[in-house]
């Protein structure tokens, strides 16, 4: 069996930057980096085309009587940029104390590492383990996976399973590992404010007419009240409430405020009242600005009145909030707001990441679940405990993972999410790392996961 770690190292190297178009090299050596790891494994591996960047599909077939695991993960990472904020390069993977550095380590190379050694281990081990397994790895995950639904529709008939397992979630502490049970949605616009034709001479025609940075900014101050709440008309109508056993169940992480104000390195929470920090960006939706710019952004000053000036604005959404309902909802207000003196559009980015809720949800059993499911979630309790020294925690995510919705929509099948990667991996962001006795851990786990679900 190939070395797990020396494999991670080689994986990023790779800069699969999938937002980057000249990034296709890189795109292709992960994508056929995993594809030949899964060779070595045993698994028919397949490379389906799509409008970008092609899907691995591996498969480990048997008897059609046996379980069917699909294994979920994607080769695509975020841009690396701000390159001068790494202590590393970002596609130099480098091992410091017990983490390997490097864009993806975390988000999702390291995981899915985890999962394809784990396969590899389990079927050296145990050759006719009476298991179905397939790997879907895909390259589109860090722009919206915009590829994923036309694929699994297609591919219908060879994705009937039991389940769907990955990870591509987080944890707050090595030794203690949650199991997402929930995933915000999200929904994803452009507002661009234009005024003048051009940008002009702000001596020659400042005091005139209105300033679009103005404009804009006059718009996003009125989107929030100053206690920290969406200040849009119906925005929270469809957020459900927090069952009593989820504040408990958050309650057990044992996370400090002060350690978490100094990890972020804020003065202060803002967090909606009613609601603490961690409750906040676990139960409740957000309206963000993700970026904003216009007029002079170099060095000095320029006396100029710009033409343009735009926002990026995100909102997560949490369960039973649509996000085509909360789309026109924000829409609306806007409109409503814009002063009429200018011209604005408003540009769909994404036509909304729906939110998830996977079981178990312990305050109602769900009754249609698989009884390969529920062995796995017992086989997941069980093997965390011994293997991380504590039981996970079953609790919803801040995050996003756009095909989780369309799984369950299309395929019928829910999915287990293993979270593990930890609040100072730094996903998105500069120096993101792993934790290689989280993944070393991650693996043995994985592994008795895997074999319980197949021989109970
Ligand atoms: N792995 C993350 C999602 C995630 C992050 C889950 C942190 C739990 C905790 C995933 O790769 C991701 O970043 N998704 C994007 C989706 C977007 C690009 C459509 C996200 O959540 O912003
Ligand atoms: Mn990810």
């Amino acid at each position: 069996m190939f070395d797990p770690v020396e494999k991670l190292k080689e994986y990023i190297r790779f800069p699969s930057i999938s937002a980057d178009p000249s990034a296709k090299e890189g795109m292709r050596g992960a994508r056929e980096h995993v594809a030949g790891l899964l060779k070595s494994i045993g698994f028919d591996v397949e490379i389906v085309p799509t409008k970008l960047h092609p899907i691995v599909l591996a498969h480990r077939g048997g008897d059609p009587k046996w379980p069917h695991v699909i294994i979920y993960g994607h080769y695509d990472v975020q841009p690396a940029d701000p390159l001068n904020l790494w202590h590393s390069k970002p596609f130099e993977p480098e091992i410091r104390g017990d983490r390997i550095y490097g864009r993806g380590s975390a988000d999702n190379k390291g995981p899915l590492m985890v999962h394809i050694t784990a396969v590899g281990r389990l079927l050296e081990r145990d050759p006719k383990l009476p298991l179905r397994i397939t790997f879907m790895i895909e390259g589109e995950e860090e722009t919206g996976s915009p590829s994923f639904l036309p694929f699994i529709e297609k591919y219908r008939d060879r994705l009937k399973a039991d389940f769907v397992y990955l990870s591509d979630t987080g944890i707050q502490r090595p030794d203690q590992v949650v199991i997402t049970c929930g995933l915000r949605g999200l929904m994803l616009f452009d507002l661009v404010v234009t005024t003048a034709k051009s940008d002009v001479h702000s001596g020659l025609h400042g005091g005139a007419f209105r300033n679009p940075i103005q404009a804009l900014t006059e718009i996003c101050a009125s989107l929030h009240t100053p206690d920290g709440k969406v200040n849009i008309p119906g925005f929270y109508d469809d957020v459900l409430g927090v069952e009593p056993w989820e504040r408990t169940e958050l309650s057990k992480l044992g996370q400090s405020e002060e350690e978490y104000r100094k990890f972020l390195g804020v003065p202060a929470f803002h967090a909606p009242p009613g609601y603490s920090p961690f409750e906040a960006l676990r139960f409740l939706p957000t309206l963000e600005f993700n970026g904003i710019g216009g007029g002079y952004q170099g060095e000095g000053t320029k006396t100029v009145i710009p033409s343009k000036a735009f926002a990026k604005i995100s909102c997560r959404l949490v369960p039973n909030q649509n996000p085509k309902k909360i789309r026109e909802l924000v829409y609306n207000a806007i409109r409503q707001r814009v002063p009429k003196d200018v011209t604005f559009e408003l540009i769909d980015q994404h036509e909304g990441v729906p939110y998830v809720v996977v079981p178990p949800d312990r305050s109602n059993t769900p009754k249609d679940q698989s009884p390969v499911l529920a062995r796995a979630f017992r086989a997941a309790d069980k093997s965390i405990a011994s293997v991380f020294g504590n039981p996970p925690l079953y609790l919803r995510e801040g995050g996003s993972v756009p095909i989780i919705a369309d799984i369950k929509r299309v395929l019928g099948l829910d999915s287990l999410l293993f979270g593990l990667f930890l609040p100072e991996d730094n996903l998105h962001a500069p120096n993101e790392s792993f934790d290689l006795t989280v993944m070393q851990k991650g693996i043995q786990a994985s592994e008795q996961i895997l074999s319980t679900v197949a021989r109970g």
